[in-house]
């Protein structure tokens, strides 16, 4: 076996992207990622229509990747796949998929759990990009999962908070629809939060326990204020949407950074590491930036496609597991929920 060329095939298909990338060691030679817009007129993710939309986009999808990459499909090292946590219809098309090829092509099949790969989505080779140093905290904030993850290596990490009840980009996005804005609403709050001012409207944090997370109570706390002041003010959204958006972010990257301050005090670690859709918020960039000079934190945050569901952080966790061997059987299982 000739350990210094391995070509991983990856394959990601938990929720409403369709993404295939190629690697070549720990450097990704192509990613790409097929949306579903779809979804776009339902106000979210509707599964059914998710998990056709897999079947119809996985065969192009990996044969462009397979294009991009300048490889054939003869040259693959291992195929790593999404094995959960998602939807499961969606994943049961990109693992039926994996198995398939990784059987006619008798190369090794890699089972990768979705939320470490986006934590161990830094460690891609990228020109000029610094990689965390072990032991690191991740900040994991997407559509479906919010945690402080402590990463002591590569195979070894552990949830120390984590959301009781909507994760932080459902907490946008739920936001957003409130002020009729559309699905996914959390990239315009951003936009609009640009021109505001973010102490117009001071919503209050929830009080959680330790390192946990709650979003629930500010979406309703947002609900009641916006129904109480259109109510007297019909124009009340129109007027002030721009100081509205800004005041839920700040709202929001406060009780993130509320428990990132508490996880670095507990844990002793200062190493920060963002990924998951929400660390595209520019003010939850500019927050973390900026925590650097104010606290003497180290922050990463990686290049935009590799936070968001992509198969280039699939196809990483692929290789390094490749290095050890960690191979999974053709019967293993996708799962919706899948232990940590
Ligand atoms: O990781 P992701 O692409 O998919 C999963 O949920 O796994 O994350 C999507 C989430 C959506 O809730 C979307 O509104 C949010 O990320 N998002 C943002 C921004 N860009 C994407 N939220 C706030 N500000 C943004 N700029
Ligand atoms: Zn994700």
């Amino acid at each position: 076996m000739n350990n210094n060329k391995i070509y991983t095939l990856a394959i990601e298909s938990s929720c409403d992207d369709t993404s295939a990338a190629v690697l070549l060691n720990d450097k990704v030679l192509s990613n790409v990622v097929a949306g579903q817009p779809i979804h776009e007129q339902y106000g979210g993710v509707v599964p059914e229509l998710a998990s056709r939309a897999h079947q119809q986009n996985i065969v192009p999808v990996v044969d462009v990747a397979l294009k991009k990459a300048g490889i054939t499909k003869e040259q693959l090292n291992c195929i790593a796949f999404t094995q959960g946590p998602g939807l499961m219809g969606s994943l049961l098309v990109g693992g039926s998929f994996a198995k398939s090829m990784s059987m006619a092509l008798e190369i090794p099949l890699i089972a990768i759990n979705h939320m470490k790969a986006h934590i161990l989505a830094h460690f891609i080779d990228e020109e000029g990009y610094d990689k965390p140093e072990f032991p690191f905290l991740a900040l994991t904030i997407s559509g479906g999962h919010t945690q402080i993850v402590q990463v002591n290596s590569f195979f070894d990490m552990k949830i120390i908070g984590e959301t009781t009840d909507d994760a932080v980009g459902e907490a946008f996005d739920k936001s957003a629809k409130i002020l009729g804005l559309p699905y996914p609403g959390g990239p315009l709050i951003d936009k609009y939060a640009n021109e505001g001012n973010p102490k117009a409207f001071p919503f209050t944090k929830p009080k959680v326990d330790g390192l946990n997370f709650s979003f629930s109570g500010l979406k309703t706390q947002i609900l009641y204020f916006v129904q109480k002041q259109v109510k007297e003010n019909p124009n009340f959204i129109e007027e002030n949407r721009n100081d509205i958006c800004a005041s839920i972010q700040h709202t929001i990257i406060n009780i993130l950074m509320d428990k990132l301050t508490k996880a670095v005090e507990e844990t002793g670690i200062n190493r920060i590491a963002i990924g998951g859709g929400v660390s595209a918020n520019s003010g939850i960039r500019k927050t973390l930036k900026e925590a650097e000079n104010k606290y003497g934190w180290k922050t990463h945050i990686p290049k935009f496609e590799y936070t968001t569901d992509n198969a280039a952080m699939i196809g990483i966790v692929g290789y390094y597991n490749y290095l050890e061997q960690n191979f999974s059987e053709a019967n293993v299982v996708s799962k919706a929920r899948i232990e940590f």
